[in-house]
């Protein structure tokens, strides 16, 4: 990794100090300061790590100056066209695309581990209705580890599989459950004889009183939102799992923590902000209006689906979610929906405007994926517990790789400190 011939040098105050610079298979070099602080004594500085490299990882790459996602370098929009979500979790967790006979006992593995601890239920029934199934995801992944205690062992590498796979197989069933409750259904039970995303779809839309016939070209549409999900290397959620982990926590309990800061509007729950934005928005008379206040320094207000940390030209998997929005309205019979009117000439619009050309902003993924959950059945609400299930298994793949890594340690992260220094304690009536 370290290629000899080439270091980077520092200078402070006339004092030298040569820093190895490693070479990725892809992307740019990296200037190793692991020995900075014990050789020169100084710390960098990086807040919302724009420059940080926090670890090796060989899962995920991502150009964002060429719109390019690959998974173990294969690209994500060959993935989403002509593989399935049960075989990309495969190649995310394990580095190749399985053979049949293993893609079969894979998906033969995650089918058997869909039903949760029955106990759970009355967990769920703890929390109120109308709590944001978001908030009962993040409590109930959290609680799997006071159910499953024989895979919350991580020095166990069969523990540590166990683990894997109960929660790529259990998350749908969590994130239904969630939904059920939340609209005072009863809950329904995995099945399997349904594949991954059509068993979803079965535990969310169908009811005890009547047979539900998953149509599937919505399993494919969904299958492949659960595929564009997947795995985004070392974003906000990911580093958080990878942070809580290195503590030594359970897995678990490592998900739960990325689940949570998932749920951000910066990152997984910009889907529904930006379904709303397109709802407010509501016709396409009024879109300049919205574009001058995201455009307005004065004006908080951004556009939701529109820009990246890492994409500065396209990302890749807003093109193929564009296209299923087309597929999945057509589909359900829904000609010129208002709101997907408004999304497709907000799009053409802003990307006509020098702001955002300049600032290379484009569509994101979560601009069209709302549009197509919604035209499913689904409520806003469910937007971000979708996207959590579909990251399970990046998370669970980063966690994985994390622990065969001989190096890694745990996360801590110094500071700039700019408050006072030392002063004594002052007693209450001398203040
Ligand atoms: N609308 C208007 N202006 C924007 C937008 C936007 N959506 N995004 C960025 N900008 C502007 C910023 O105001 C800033 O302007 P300045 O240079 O004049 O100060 C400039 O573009 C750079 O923005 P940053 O926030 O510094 O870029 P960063 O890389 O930190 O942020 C982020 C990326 C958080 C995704 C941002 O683009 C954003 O808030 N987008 C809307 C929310 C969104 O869609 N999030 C989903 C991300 S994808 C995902 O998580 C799956």
């Amino acid at each position: 990794m370290t290629d000899s011939t080439k270091t980077a040098t520092l200078t402070i105050d006339g004092q030298s100090f040569d820093l190895p610079v490693l070479s990725p298979t892809a992307g740019p070099d990296v200037i190793d300061i692991r020995k900075l602080y014990a050789d020169a004594g100084v710390f960098t500085y990086d807040p919302g790590f724009t420059s940080t490299a926090s670890c090796d990882s060989t899962i995920t790459f991502i150009d964002g100056g060429k719109g390019e996602l690959l998974h173990r370098g294969y690209p994500i929009d060959q993935l989403a066209e002509k593989s399935h979500y049960l075989e990309v979790c495969y190649l995310l967790l394990y580095g190749e695309l399985p053979t049949a006979a293993a893609l079969d006992k894979f998906e033969d593995t995650i089918t058997r581990h869909t039903m949760i601890h029955e106990q759970m239920h009355n967990f769920f029934r703890g929390f109120r209705r109308d709590a944001h199934p978001m908030a009962t995801m993040v409590g109930v992944v959290g609680a799997m580890s006071a159910f499953y205690h024989d895979s919350t062992d991580i020095s166990d590498p069969h523990q540590r599989e166990i683990a894997s796979h109960r929660m790529i197989a259990k998350m749908p069933t969590i994130a239904a459950m969630a939904y059920k409750y939340s609209i005072g259904q009863p809950f329904v039970y995995p099945r399997n004889d349904l594949d991954y995303a059509s068993n979803f779809l079965h535990m969310c839309f169908a009811v005890p009183a009547e047979e539900y016939q998953v149509d599937p070209i919505l399993s494919r549409a969904m299958d492949r939102i659960f595929t564009l999900h997947a795995d985004h290397e070392q974003n906000a959620s990911t580093s958080t799992v990878r942070l809580a982990s290195s503590s030594g926590a359970n897995p678990f309990a490592c998900v739960a923590a990325g689940i949570a800061c998932l749920w951000g509007p910066a990152h997984g729950g910009a889907n529904q902000a930006c379904l709303e934005m397109l709802k407010e928005i509501g016709s396409v008379d009024r879109i300049p209006e919205f574009i001058a206040r995201a455009k307005d320094k004065d004006d908080p207000f951004r556009l939701m689906g529109f820009g990246h940390r890492v994409y500065k030209n396209f990302d890749p998997r807003a093109k193929v979610m564009k296209q299923s929005a087309d597929e999945v309205l057509d589909l359900l019979g829904i000609e010129d929906n208002p709101i997907l009117q408004v999304a497709k000439e907000l799009e053409k619009q802003a990307l006509e405007d020098p702001y955002f050309a300049e600032k290379k902003l484009f569509p994101n993924v979560d601009f069209y994926s709302g549009i197509i959950l919604e035209a499913m059945g689904f409520p806003t609400s469910m937007f971000t517990p979708i996207f959590a299930l579909s990251r399970t298994v990046g998370w669970i793949s980063q966690w994985k790789e994390q622990f065969s890594d001989p190096a890694h340690k745990i996360g801590r992260p110094r500071q700039l400190y700019l408050g006072e220094t030392y002063r004594d304690y002052v007693d209450v009536e001398n203040r």
